[in-house]
């Protein structure tokens, strides 16, 4: 795992956006696969403004998201797809046919999981993964447990994440207690990851991430085991 660390949040929001878009001008064609939270965020419009600027194009971009809350409509606007909108896909070029996030009105999860899976490979893999990390270390919505999923899959929301993410809700009420969401495996398929971290209350999920061992209990230490990582955090991450 390469670990590259900067001084603040927009550091690392600008070496991301640069890897992104080495890749963009490398192949054009590639499939991305995008994550939500607020991590990403200034990573997203700093790939904004470069594709303002004419420097890059996702014209011919694919991408897949992570993850989405179960059950919630795509318009609604804490839903997943709306971030993603909001965030990236109405600031730049792409084209919103060729995005795709799981379908959180499923009625049939496994079967859209599966499917998710299959489109995914179908399309040629995905070349580079964006992740953020959960503060207990979780990754999309694969939450500390004795096993993980290896595919898309439904699942629980520990309570430690529905507070970590109801600050975007009316209420903790408000948040679903399930998502569907890639499993390790979908994310362990990925050519390249490219991983961001801001801020002390990642601290502890990045010493996890810097020693030699791996454990479901912390998600994303299983990206450990992957030929191309690149964790990049910010000093409040790595130092505390
Ligand atoms: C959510 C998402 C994750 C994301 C995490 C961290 O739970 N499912 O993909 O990495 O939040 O969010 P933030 O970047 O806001 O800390």
């Amino acid at each position: 795992m390469k670990i590259i660390v900067c001084e603040n949040y927009d550091e690392m929001s600008k070496e991301g956006a640069k890897i992104i878009a080495a890749l963009l001008k490398e192949k054009p064609d590639c499939i991305l696969g995008l994550a939500t939270g607020s991590t990403p965020v200034g990573m997203y419009k700093e790939l904004a403004e470069m594709n303002k600027a004419g420097e890059i194009t996702f014209k011919n971009v694919t991408s897949y998201n992570l993850d989405e809350y179960y059950p919630l409509a795509p318009d609604h606007d804490q839903s997943y797809r709306y971030f993603m909108n909001q965030n990236l896909f109405n600031n730049v070029d792409i084209d919103i046919a060729k995005t795709h996030v799981p379908d959180g009105l499923a009625e049939d999860p496994a079967a859209m999981g599966a499917a998710y899976d299959a489109e995914i490979e179908a399309a040629g893999g995905i070349d580079l993964q964006v992740l953020g990390l959960g503060p207990n270390g979780h990754i999309a919505f694969n939450e500390p447990e004795d096993e993980l999923y290896v595919g898309t899959h439904l699942t629980g929301l520990t309570d430690s994440t529905i507070e970590a993410n109801s600050r975007f809700f009316a209420s903790k009420a408000d948040v679903p207690t399930q998502a569907v969401t890639m499993g390790i495996g979908t994310i362990m398929k990925a050519k390249k990851i490219v991983v961001l971290a801001s801020g002390k209350a990642k601290h502890a999920v990045i010493e996890k991430m810097m020693d030699g061992r791996i454990t479901t209990q912390v998600p994303g230490t299983i990206l450990k085991c992957h030929p191309d990582v690149v964790l990049i955090c910010d000093k409040a991450a790595m130092e505390g």
